[in-house]
């Protein structure tokens, strides 16, 4: 690929120019010298002509038997693994996290795709018997018609085939518009599914910002779902925008996910733990662990092992397989972090280490940032409180078992969170009492598994679940069907006996 080249949105199955004919650039967090694309800056008429399409194309693809919708999709997921290093490069090109974390992010997008081709052959409904003689009961799931994907940053290839892989296999059509800061993996994509046999029309793309075109792909009546994964502040948004019509609207948003860390943790174990939730993605994911509590008996003991190893961390260019931590995505988001942590010294927590922009050398080229530990975080500070989306994780202490799931539920937020114990009895307390859509034990916030629901509870999500056969109840409705073949009137609840 060379390293201007231009690429264009997708839509009714030809790779088409922006009506605005403007474009935008795509360029390397790690290095901004290096321009990753072109890529179209689309307006809403373009979002019409997708929506046009997609609407189009149902007609046909709802109809297509869901086996055959699941070939196109396992002929997707095989051709996905066969390009894989060579789209997570792309993806450490453009998303800045390093070689061995975008291998990860393109093999859950194959791993979804695969798993949701094997729901072509199931797609199970219920049958169950009626109430009345001669007669028969069961549901199907139908799909809903044309989607809307907005789509984030942190994951640019896995969580698109998160929303694609199911609504596509549930018989909807698609149109998606992929994170600024990340087309070209989402681009890629496309034109896998195009060039395996996904019809025309029945997967769509348009680059550009959200803020432009968030209404056209919200707000057309031919929209019957939203699946949005980004902050709580644009879902509830989005929320709004769909709340007029009840279109369905599916929100991942955001998290404050705790690590808790008993007095019989095996802390050597606690301490891997931590740096890969709080550091792994550069803190940039929504499962990243951003609060951790300790018990005060071995508080002193975890941090200056946390923080030893924190300091060991390599950071650098994701392509280099020795880096360890990659860029924050864009100048925006270094601000945004360090400004959270200028509040967190300002708030009285103790810096134990990072907190600094890096510079000298190759990182004066790209966002960099140390990875960053408060301690004697308290509850009433914003570093506690507040999403903040980077390498920057903050640290509190308890007494008891009882404490620290109160400290852990002391959040809007509910999405991920994890207990280091040897006590099977406390961990399963933990899981229990903890209110969050994931829990983890003896294992990091993040590292979810495609083939169980994702998603979490409070200012998280709305109740919905990505991933897994959840998915489905968000790409299908139930239609319930009772079929009477005793030729005579039978009334439900009355005729009975
Ligand atoms: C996200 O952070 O938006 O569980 C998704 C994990 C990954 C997905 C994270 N499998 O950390």
């Amino acid at each position: 690929m060379s390293a201007s080249q231009v690429y264009k949105n997708f839509i009714n199955g030809e790779w088409v120019e922006s009506k605005s004919g403007e474009t935008f650039e795509n360029r390397n967090p790690a290095n901004t010298d290096e321009l990753v694309g072109v890529f179209q800056k689309s307006t809403p008429e373009d979002v019409k002509a997708a929506i046009d399409a997609a609407a189009e194309a149902y007609e046909k693809w709802r109809l297509v038997p869901a086996p055959k919708r699941g070939e196109i999709l396992f002929r997707i997921a095989s051709r996905l693994l066969d390009v894989k290093e060579a789209l997570s490069r792309d993806m450490t090109r453009e998303m800045g996290k390093i070689i061995a974390e975008t291998r990860g992010d393109t093999q859950e997008a194959i791993d979804m795709a695969f798993y949701m081709a094997g729901e072509g052959r199931r797609l199970f409904g219920m049958t169950t018997p009626s109430e009345l003689t001669n007669k028969f009961n069961m549901t199907v799931r139908q799909p809903l018609g044309v989607c809307s994907f907005i789509t984030p940053w942190n994951f640019p290839m896995a969580i698109p085939a998160w929303k694609m892989m199911p609504a596509l296999i549930c018989g909807n059509t698609v149109v998606i518009k992929p994170a600024t800061d990340t087309p070209l993996s989402v681009v890629s994509l496309v034109r896998i599914c195009h060039e395996e046999g996904i019809p025309r029309g029945v997967v769509n793309m348009v680059t550009g910002s959200g803020g432009t075109l968030g209404d056209a792909l919200i707000g057309d009546p031919r929209v019957k779902v939203v699946s949005f994964t980004g902050s709580t502040e644009t879902g509830r948004k989005v929320s709004r925008a769909c709340a007029p019509n009840f279109k369905h609207s599916c929100l991942e948003m955001g998290g404050k996910n705790v690590q808790i860390v008993m007095d019989d943790a095996k802390l050597e174990l606690a301490v891997d733990g931590a740096l890969w939730g709080a550091f792994g993605t550069t803190g940039q994911r929504c499962t990243a662990t951003s609060r951790l509590v300790c018990h005060k008996d071995v508080v002193g003991r975890f941090v200056s092992m946390l923080v030893k190893r924190a300091r060991e961390l390599k950071i650098g260019g994701g392509l280099d397989e020795t880096v360890q931590m990659g860029p924050c995505i864009n100048q925006q988001q270094l601000d945004t972090i360090l400004s959270y942590i200028e509040v967190g010294k300002k708030e009285g927590a103790r810096m134990a280490t990072g907190g600094e922009k890096l510079t000298g050398g190759d990182y004066d080229k790209g966002f960099f940032v140390g990875p960053t530990v408060f301690t004697e975080v308290t509850r009433d500070m914003r570093i506690w409180k507040e999403e903040i989306f980077g390498p920057v994780l903050s640290v509190g202490t308890f007494s008891t078992l009882e404490e620290a799931i109160e400290l852990a539920n002391d959040t809007n937020y509910g999405l991920s969170a994890s207990i280091y114990t040897q006590d099977i009895n406390k961990a399963y307390v933990a899981m229990r009492d903890v209110y969050t859509g994931i829990f983890y034990v003896n294992a990091p916030t993040i590292g979810a598994e495609t083939h169980l629901p994702f998603g979490g509870v409070k200012e998280t999500g709305n109740g919905h679940r990505e991933a897994a056969t959840a998915a489905l109840d968000v790409f299908s409705e139930w239609k319930s069907v009772y079929i009477d073949f005793s030729g005579t009137l039978q009334r439900a609840q009355i005729d009975t006996d």
